[in-house]
């Protein structure tokens, strides 16, 4: 069905397919299906449907949730072949991608027509279209430009059925049904496999100022995001971290401190089509309680003022499989939150340590603890408990996949997890797409 060679069942090369990112989550795999058409991704399901054989899709493998490695010995579908990447159409601002297409490739597609894609993160060279999507990716620019879902103007897919939907024209007003691109968009691969995307772009942000920002309370750093984000109009990303992860950057990527220790730090980014260094440098002057402040307007400068910020994933990753737990909070509670959470891990993991780092513009806090058993899951039970109870999500951006699927119900009705029982078995009838993630065990909840 996709020739020989994609099929590939040699185990020294399935071996990479079947371990995530983190090194937390392993599993094993008799193939890896390497389809190079969305008929061919649909005639795949087809097959598999009529076998009852369980599927795993598969895109950058970046994700963080062991959502798309095969757990219970599922066939993989990589999408890494359908890495097309369509011309942008400047009159609609649109492109559309293949689901294999990464992230940096959709970005440098539409920067060469002078625009731009409003999603962005650290994981821009493996993550794809087909992934980001079917997470509902966040990343760096969400307090400016939203989620993925934000970007979706139509959709390609094949369901579990086997067979293929496209609805790729991008018109902006088109209230004719159910909208799969919504659906389908932070499902996880659990109802199907995305072949293609059709992408809103954005105009570039063709000038930027970057300014570091110490502060030696979390309670203040909070007010200066709060007020950031209401003052600065150019705002393009509001980072958050603390020392000792800032520390742990800088003595494991071998960088110099921006300057003298501070409790945690703001990343402020303003972009716009003009200078936007003159708003950026008065909000920063009108912000109370700011220790220390290093600011950057040329690429080089700027790239090293977001190192600080961007490197936290590996070198903690380095410290042995985190448990990444991936939460939002209401602004209400977030400080409350970050002041209590190594309080929560501590009460039941007395050797761990707790790293916070995150998407301050969205009250988005990574919470990676380091020094526990992978298969330990008592830290993510308090930590998503303790989130859900001041009113958050247990995931803001990564998803649930099989990490936090045991713990839906803190987040998701009986009534809105039969909603979703529901939706899964109208598109997957045989139950094979990713069935170790998303949903909870049968009979769980
Ligand atoms: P995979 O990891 O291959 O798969 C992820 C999930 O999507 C799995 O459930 C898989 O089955 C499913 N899937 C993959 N392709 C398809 C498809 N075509 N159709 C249907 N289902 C599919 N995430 C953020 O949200 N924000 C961040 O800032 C961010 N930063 C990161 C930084 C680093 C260094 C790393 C390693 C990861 C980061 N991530 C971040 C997580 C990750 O990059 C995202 O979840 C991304 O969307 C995954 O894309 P992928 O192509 O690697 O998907
Ligand atoms: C990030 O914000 O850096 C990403 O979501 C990755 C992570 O949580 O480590
Ligand atoms: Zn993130």
């Amino acid at each position: 069905m996709v020739g020989r060679p994609h099929l590939v069942e040699d185990p020294e090369l399935v071996a990479s397919y079947v371990v995530d990112w983190t090194g937390r989550f392993a599993g094993g795999s008799p193939a890896v299906v390497r389809p190079g058409t969305p008929a061919e991704v649909a005639a795949v399901l087809a097959l598999c449907a009529e076998h009852g054989v369980a599927v795993v899709p598969q895109g950058g493998n970046t994700g963080l949730v062991g959502g798309g490695v095969p757990l219970e010995g599922e066939l993989v579908v990589t999408l890494r072949r359908l890495d097309e990447v369509g011309p942008v159409d400047p009159a609609a601002g649109q492109l559309t991608a293949g689901a294999g297409a990464t992230v940096a490739a959709v970005q440098g597609a539409a920067r060469a027509a002078g625009w731009d894609y409003g999603i962005d993160l650290a994981s821009r060279d493996s993550a794809t279209v087909g992934g980001t999507v079917a997470t509902n990716a966040g990343g760096l620019r969400v307090v400016r430009f939203g989620d993925t879902r934000r970007q979706l103007a139509g959709i390609e897919a094949a369901l579990g059925t086997g067979s293929l939907v496209s609805h790729l024209g991008g018109l902006r007003k088109d209230n004719t049904g159910y909208h799969l691109p919504s659906l389908l968009c932070g499902s996880e691969g659990t109802l199907g496999i995305v072949t293609a995307a059709r992408l809103e772009l954005v105009a570039p942000l063709a000038q930027r100022a970057v300014a570091l920002l110490g502060f030696d309370a979390v309670d203040a750093a909070l007010a200066a995001a709060a007020a950031a984000r209401r003052d600065l109009r150019s705002l393009s990303a509001l980072e958050l971290f603390f020392d000792d992860g800032l520390e742990l950057v800088c003595r494991t990527a071998g960088l110099a401190r921006p300057f003298a220790p501070h409790r945690c730090y703001l990343l402020v980014e303003a972009g716009a089509a003009s200078d936007p260094a003159p708003e950026l440098a008065a909000v920063v002057e009108s912000l109370g309680a700011v220790g220390d402040v290093a600011v950057a307007l040329d690429p080089g400068p700027m790239a090293a003022l977001w190192r600080y910020r961007e490197a936290h994933t590996e070198v903690i990753n380095r410290l042995g499989a985190p448990h990444k737990l991936d939460v939002t909070l209401p602004a209400a509670t977030l400080g409350a939150f970050v002041d209590s959470v190594r309080a929560v891990v501590g009460a039941v993991a007395s050797g761990a340590r707790t790293w916070l780092f995150g998407h301050a513009g969205d009250g988005n806090v990574h919470v990676n603890v380091t020094g526990v058993a992978p298969d330990d899951e008592r830290v993510d039970e308090a930590v998503l408990r303790h989130a859900a109870g001041l009113g958050g999500s247990i995931s803001a951006e990564h998803g649930i996949g099989t990490a936090k699927r045991a713990w839906l119900a803190l987040n998701r009705s009986p009534a809105e997890i039969d909603a979703f029982r529901a939706i899964k078995a109208a598109l997957d009838p045989a139950s094979i797409m990713n069935p170790a993630a998303l949903l909870p065990p049968a009979g769980s909840s």
